[in-house]
C-alpha cells in the first residue's frame, strides 16, 4: 500500500497506570500487566487496599518492575497522588468494582487509585467485574452513566462464570480483550464513545470452509481478526451485536456478542439473511468462497479409490450483493475488499469498481500481499463510499480500524434519523 495512511503518533513508551480493585478478579491483573509490559508499555500498579487481600504487592512489583502502595501517604515527598494521575498516558482500572466505580463517579479520594482517577486528564478505562445484581443495580447503572457523560470508558463487562458457581453479566473480559481495548484508547482516545446505543449490528467473520469430503474442505487464509475487531468495539460502543463467524484463528468471543458459528458459503448466506432482517447494520467482513465443489461425497475420498476425479466447483451466491437488494430502508450495508493492484489497475480502482458493484454503503479497502492485512494484527486502508468519498484508514490495530468503520456508520446512521 502505499503512504496515503499514514502511521497514527502513538507515545513512545505510553505510561499506564494500572488500577486494581478489591474483587476476585484482580489475579487476571498480572495477566493485563504482563501483556501490558510485555508489548512496550510502562506501567505502575496501583491497587486498593482490598485488591492487595487477593494479590500481593510483590507480584505487582515483580511483573511492573515499579513499587507498588495503595496508600497516597507513602513516598510523600514524591507527591504521587497528584503525580500518577498528572503523567499517565492512560489509567486502566481492571477490575473496577461497584464501590470503585461508585467512588470515581462521585469524586471521593480516599486512596491512591481514586486521587489518581481525579487527577488523571488522560484515558480513562474502567472494566468492570462485579456480580450480575450489583451490575444491574440502578445504583451502579447511575454511576457508569455518569462516568461515561463525562467521557471516562467504562467497558461493557462480559457474560459467563461468575465468583461462585453462578453465570452473568458481570465477569471481568479477558485480558487480552482489556489489553486490546486498552491499546485502541492509547491511539484513539474517543475510539469506544457510545455511539452506537440501541442499534443491532450484524457482521461476517473469518472464512468460509466449502467441504469435498467429510474431512476435506477447500478453505482460505482469513483469521477472522478484524471482524471480530468490528464486534468488539461496535459492542463497547453500546450496539447489539450479532457475530457470524466461519473459520477462524483461536479468538476469543469478545464481551457482550452473541456468537453463531457456520461453514460454508451457503450456511453463512442462510443465517446472515436471517440475522439481517433484524439488523440495523450488516457488515460483511467474511472471506466468503467464490466457489464449492460441485458435489460432495459422502465418505472419505481414499486413495485405494484410484485417481480421484478432478475437483469441478460451482459458483457460490454472492452474498454481500443479496443482502443489499434485500435491503430494508434505512438499513446500512458495508462491505469490504481485499485487493492487490496490478500494472494497470491501482488497488483504490479495483476498490472502487467493487463498490459498484456490490452497491453497499460502505466499502472498507485493504491493501493485501507483501504480508498486509491477512492474520496480521495491524491493518490500514481506505473507507469508500458511493458519494465519492474516499477517507483513508490509519495504519494501527484492527480495533482502530473498526473505529474508523464505526464513526463512519454512526454518522450516517445519525444523518438519516
Ligand atoms: N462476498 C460475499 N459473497 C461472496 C463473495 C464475497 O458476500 N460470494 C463479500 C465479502 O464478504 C466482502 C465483499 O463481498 O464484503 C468483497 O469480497 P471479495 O472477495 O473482495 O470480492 P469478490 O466478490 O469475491 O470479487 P473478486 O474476488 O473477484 O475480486
Amino acid at each position: 500500500m502505499t503512504s496515503a495512511a499514514s502511521d497514527v503518533d502513538a507515545p513512545v513508551t505510553p505510561r499506564i497506570v494500572l488500577g486494581v480493585g478489591g474483587g476476585i478478579a484482580a489475579y487476571k491483573a498480572c495477566e493485563v500487566l504482563r501483556r501490558l509490559t510485555e508489548s512496550g508499555h510502562s506501567v505502575r500498579v496501583v491497587p486498593t487496599e482490598g485488591a492487595l487481600k487477593f494479590v500481593g504487592a510483590a507480584t505487582f512489583e515483580a511483573l511492573s518492575g515499579q513499587v507498588v502502595s495503595a496508600d497516597p501517604f507513602d513516598d510523600v515527598h514524591e507527591v504521587p497522588h497528584v503525580k500518577l494521575g498528572q503523567n499517565a498516558d492512560l489509567v486502566v482500572v481492571a477490575p473496577a468494582t461497584a464501590n470503585l466505580i461508585a467512588k470515581a463517579a462521585h469524586g471521593l479520594a480516599d486512596d491512591l487509585l481514586t486521587n489518581t482517577l481525579l487527577t488523571a486528564r488522560c484515558p480513562v478505562l474502567l472494566v468492570p467485574a462485579m456480580h450480575t445484581e450489583m451490575w444491574e443495580h440502578p445504583a451502579t447503572q447511575h454511576n457508569v452513566q455518569l462516568l461515561r457523560s463525562r467521557g471516562v470508558t467504562v467497558a461493557e463487562p462480559a457474560s459467563g462464570r461468575l465468583t461462585g458457581k453462578d453465570t452473568g453479566k458481570g465477569r471481568l473480559p479477558d485480558p487480552a480483550e482489556i489489553v486490546e481495548l486498552a491499546r485502541l484508547l492509547l491511539v484513539r482516545p474517543d475510539a469506544l464513545r457510545r455511539t452506537l446505543e440501541g442499534v443491532h449490528v450484524a457482521i461476517s467473520a473469518g472464512g468460509t470452509r466449502e467441504p469435498l469430503d467429510p474431512v476435506r474442505f477447500i478453505g482460505n487464509r482469513s483469521s477472522g481478526k478484524q471482524g471480530y475487531a468490528l464486534a468488539r468495539v461496535a459492542a463497547q460502543r453500546g450496539a447489539r451485536v450479532t457475530l457470524v463467524a466461519g473459520n477462524t484463528a483461536d479468538l476469543a468471543t469478545p464481551s457482550g456478542v452473541d456468537l453463531v458459528r457456520v461453514g460454508s458459503a451457503v450456511e453463512l448466506r442462510d443465517v446472515m439473511h436471517k440475522v439481517s432482517a433484524d439488523a440495523d447494520v450488516v457488515v460483511m467482513a467474511a472471506a466468503v468462497a467464490d466457489f464449492r465443489p460441485s458435489s460432495l461425497t459422502g465418505h472419505k475420498i481414499k486413495k485405494t479409490d484410484g485417481d480421484p476425479d478432478p475437483i469441478t466447483l460451482t459458483k457460490n451466491p454472492d452474498i454481500l450483493v443479496e443482502l443489499v437488494s434485500a435491503r430494508r430502508t434505512g438499513q446500512l450495508i458495508v462491505g469490504f475488499a481485499a485487493e492487490t493492484g496490478d500494472e494497470t489497475t491501482s488497488v483504490l480502482d479495483y476498490g472502487r469498481a467493487k463498490l459498484r458493484r456490490k452497491g453497499c454503503d460502505l466499502l472498507v479497502l485493504n491493501a493485501v500481499g507483501d504480508g498486509k492485512a491477512f492474520e496480521q494484527d495491524d491493518n490500514a486502508g481506505w473507507l469508500l463510499s458511493p458519494d465519492g468519498d474516499e477517507t483513508p484508514i490509519p495504519h494501527g490495530p484492527k480495533t482502530q480500524v473498526a473505529s474508523a468503520v464505526w464513526d463512519a456508520v454512526s454518522s450516517r446512521l445519525t444523518d438519516s434519523q
